[in-house]
C-alpha cells in the first residue's frame, strides 16, 4: 500500500464487522470502528490496537453519521474505504410482519448504508478515490422463507451498490457488495444446514473479511458494481 488508507467499518464490535476491522488493520489501514454502544461498554480487543479509533453512533440516524464523518475528515483529512456492515435479521411469516418491522429492517439494512455512503462519497469524489463495500446476504440474491423483509432489504442494498457504482465510477470510486451465506458468528447449531452446503463447511467471519480487504485495495480498482457470494457453493 502506497499510503495509509483511512477506513470506516460500521458495526465493528463483533461478528463479521470485527473480523473486517482486524483484516483492514492487518493490511495497514487506519480503521475507524463503530457501533451504537458506548465506547467504555465495548469489550473488544481492538480498543488497545494502534491505528484504531472507535466512534459511537447509530448509522440509521443522519445526525450521528454526519458527526462520525466530520470527525473522521477533521482528524485524518479524508475517508478512503467505507464498509457498510451493519445489519439485522428476523424470522417471521410475511403476513405477520408489521410496518414497524419494515421500518426497523429497512432503516438498519438500507438507510444506514445510504447515510454513510452519502457522507463518505462527498469526500471520496473530492479525492478521486474511494472503495465502498456493502455487506448484503444470500437472502438478497436468493429467496429464503420467513425472511421476506430481510431478503427485500438486502436486495435493496444490492440495488444501492449497483447505482452508486455506475454513478461514481468516473470519480475513482468503486462500490461492490458481498453476499455471505451461513457464517459462524457464534449464533447457533449449524449441523443440519452443513449437509446442504456443497463444501460441507460453515463460513467464518474471516472468510468475509479477506474479501473485504481485497475489494478495499488498490488491486481491485477494476471491479465495481459486483455482487460476490461467499456461501460454500450453497447457491450456484
Ligand atoms: N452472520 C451471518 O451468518 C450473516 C450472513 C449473511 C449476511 N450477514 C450480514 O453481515 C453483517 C454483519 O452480521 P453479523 O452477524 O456479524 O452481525 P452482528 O453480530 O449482529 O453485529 C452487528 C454489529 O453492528 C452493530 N450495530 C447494529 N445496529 C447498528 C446501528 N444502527 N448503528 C451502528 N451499529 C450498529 C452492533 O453493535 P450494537 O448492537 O452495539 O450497536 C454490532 O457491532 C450484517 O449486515 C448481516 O446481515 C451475516
Amino acid at each position: 500500500m502506497d499510503k495509509q488508507r483511512i477506513a470506516f467499518v460500521s458495526g465493528s464490535t463483533r461478528g463479521i464487522g470485527l473480523a473486517v476491522a482486524k483484516a483492514l488493520l492487518d493490511k495497514g489501514c487506519m480503521v475507524i470502528g463503530n457501533s451504537r454502544t458506548k465506547e467504555l461498554d465495548v469489550h473488544h480487543e481492538l480498543r488497545s490496537r494502534d491505528n484504531y479509533l472507535y466512534i459511537q453512533g447509530d448509522v440509521t440516524q443522519e445526525e450521528d453519521v454526519s458527526y462520525i464523518f466530520k470527525r473522521i475528515i477533521k482528524t485524518y483529512g479524508r475517508i478512503d474505504v467505507l464498509v457498510n456492515n451493519v445489519g439485522m435479521t428476523s424470522r417471521k411469516s410475511f403476513i405477520a410482519s408489521t410496518e414497524k418491522d419494515y421500518d426497523e429492517m429497512f432503516r438498519t439494512n438500507l438507510l444506514g448504508a445510504v447515510h454513510c455512503s452519502k457522507y463518505a462519497l462527498k469526500n471520496m469524489i473530492f479525492n478521486k478515490y474511494g472503495r465502498i463495500i456493502n455487506i448484503s446476504s444470500i437472502a438478497g440474491t436468493n429467496a429464503l422463507p420467513f425472511e421476506v423483509l430481510y431478503s427485500s432489504s438486502k436486495a435493496a442494498l444490492i440495488g444501492l451498490t449497483k447505482g452508486i457504482a455506475k454513478e461514481y465510477a468516473s470519480k475513482g470510486v468503486t462500490c461492490n457488495v458481498i453476499a455471505p451465506g451461513v457464517i459462524d458468528t457464534g449464533a447457533g447449531n449449524y449441523d443440519d444446514i452443513k449437509k446442504s452446503i456443497p463444501t460441507s463447511q460453515i463460513g467464518s467471519p474471516e472468510d468475509v473479511a479477506g474479501l473485504v480487504a481485497y475489494l478495499s485495495s488498490e488491486e481491485a480498482a477494476y471491479i465495481t458494481g459486483q455482487v460476490i457470494k461467499i456461501d460454500g457453493g450453497l447457491f450456484i
